[in-house]
C-alpha cells in the first residue's frame, strides 16, 4: 500500500466511524459481486480501469438513491403502474408535501424512477462492455420500512428516519462565493443539520390531527409538516450531490462515451436539483419536537424579507468565482475540484446524512471502496 493510499485509507477510517476491523485491507465480504474479488485486467472490456471504476461507484450512488427515492414515492409520490408508485400511497403525506408545490407526487414519482434508470443503465453498460455492474443488496442488512400507510414492506438500502440534513446547499447556488476556492456556506436551516429527523412518517402516529376531507379541505398537523419540509430540503440536498459528482468525475474519464454518459446522466441530475431548490423554499413557518428522535426543526420563511444569499425565489445560479477570481464571477455549477473529494466525498456526505444508519459495515466499506477506486480514476491520454 503506498502512502497516498494509506493516507486515504486513515481518513476513510476516521470519517466513516466503522471500526478498524472492518476496513482493514483484505477483509472478506461475502456476495456475488466479490466472487473475482477486486478488479483485474481482465474485467476491463474496452474501457480503462479508471472509467470503470467511475462508472461502478456512479451505478452504487444511483442504486441507493434508488432506494430512497422508491421509499418517498411509496408514500408521497403519484401512485401508478410505474417504478416508483404502486401501493396506494398515503394521502396525508403527499397532501403534506403538496403544501411545498401542487405537483410534489409527480416530481417525487419522476425523480424516482429517473434513479432507477439511471442505475440499471450503468449496470447495463459496464456488462456490455464485459466489466461487473453493482449490487450492494446482498451486503444489505436489510433496513426496515416505514410502518406508515402506503409502504411496502420490503428491506430497505437506506434509513429515511434519522436524518441529519445538509442545507448550504441553499446558500452554494445563491452567494458569489465558491467552495472550489475555499469558501465555506453556512446551512440556512440549522436546525435540520444538527438533530435527526425522519423525512417519511415511520407509522402513522406520524400523521398527527391531521385531516383531509371529501371536498379536499385539509388540514396538516405541524408533526407531519416538520417531516414533510425535512423532506423538500433532504430532496434537494440529495440531488446537489449528484450535481456535482458527476461534473467532479467527469474530468476523469478517458473514454468519450463515458464521458457522453456523465454530462448526459449528470445533466438529469441538475435538473432534480433544481425542482427541489425551487420548492423546499415553500415551507412554512414552523418549531417543532420529534417526540421520537426527540430533535427539534425550526423552518422560517424564506419567502420574505431575506437578503439575496437566501432570497427563496433566487433559484438561477447566482453568479460565483470560478478558477481564478481576476477571471470575474461567472454562472456554473460548483463545486467541481476533485480536491474536495469528489466520489469519496459525495459517500461520506450520504453518510453523515444519516442515510446508512443500521447499515452493516461491509455494506458502508464496500460504498466507500468503490468511491476511492473512482476517485483513484486519472484520466488516460
Ligand atoms: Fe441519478
Ligand atoms: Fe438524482
Amino acid at each position: 500500500m503506498d502512502m497516498k493510499k494509506s493516507n486515504r485509507r486513515t481518513f476513510l477510517r476516521k470519517g466513516v466511524s466503522v471500526s478498524a476491523a472492518a476496513t482493514a485491507a483484505g477483509m472478506v465480504i461475502p456476495g456475488r459481486l466479490f466472487a473475482k474479488g477486486t478488479f483485474d485486467e481482465d474485467d476491463q472490456g474496452d474501457l480503462t480501469r479508471g472509467d470503470i471504476a467511475i462508472l461502478r461507484f456512479l451505478s452504487a450512488a444511483e442504486q441507493v438513491e434508488t432506494d430512497l427515492w422508491t421509499q418517498y414515492s411509496e408514500l408521497g409520490g403519484t401512485q401508478d403502474n410505474e417504478v416508483s408508485g404502486v401501493n396506494g400511497g398515503n394521502t396525508l403525506y403527499s397532501a403534506a408535501l403538496q403544501l411545498l408545490d401542487g405537483d410534489m407526487s409527480q416530481y417525487v414519482h419522476d425523480n424516482t424512477d429517473d434513479e432507477f434508470t439511471h442505475h440499471r443503465f450503468l449496470n447495463n453498460y459496464l456488462e456490455s462492455k464485459g466489466a461487473k455492474p453493482v449490487d450492494l443488496t446482498s451486503l444489505s442488512a436489510g433496513l426496515p420500512s416505514s410502518k406508515a400507510t402506503g409502504a411496502r414492506q420490503i428491506p430497505r438500502l437506506t434509513n429515511l428516519t434519522q436524518l441529519t440534513v445538509d442545507t448550504s446547499w441553499w446558500t452554494r447556488y445563491r452567494a458569489t462565493t465558491n467552495p472550489d476556492l475555499g469558501a465555506t456556506l453556512a446551512n440556512t436551516i440549522p436546525s435540520l443539520a444538527q438533530g435527526k429527523f425522519t423525512a417519511i412518517p415511520r407509522t402513522d402516529a406520524d400523521l398527527g390531527n391531521s385531516t383531509l376531507s371529501n371536498d379536499n379541505s385539509q388540514s396538516i398537523d405541524v408533526r407531519l409538516k416538520a417531516i414533510a419540509f425535512t423532506a423538500g430540503f433532504h430532496f434537494a440536498f440529495i440531488e446537489q450531490g449528484g450535481t456535482s459528482l458527476y461534473a467532479t468525475l467527469a474530468q476523469k474519464v478517458t473514454s468519450l462515451e463515458v464521458l457522453r454518459i456523465l454530462l448526459s446522466i449528470g445533466g438529469s441530475e441538475i435538473m432534480h436539483f433544481q425542482t427541489w431548490q425551487d420548492k423546499a423554499g415553500n415551507a412554512t413557518p414552523l418549531t417543532f419536537t420529534d417526540p421520537v428522535n426527540k430533535s427539534t426543526v425550526t423552518f422560517d420563511d424564506l419567502t420574505k424579507n431575506q437578503p439575496e444569499d437566501l432570497q427563496a425565489n433566487l433559484i438561477m445560479p447566482e453568479p460565483c468565482d470560478f478558477l481564478d477570481k481576476r477571471l470575474e464571477p461567472v454562472s456554473i455549477i460548483r463545486p467541481t475540484s476533485s480536491k474536495l473529494g469528489g466520489a469519496t466525498a459525495a459517500a461520506k456526505s450520504f453518510l453523515d446524512d444519516g442515510l446508512f444508519i443500521g447499515q452493516s459495515k461491509a455494506f458502508i466499506h464496500k460504498f466507500f471502496e468503490l468511491a476511492e477506486e473512482a476517485d483513484e480514476a486519472r484520466r488516460q491520454s
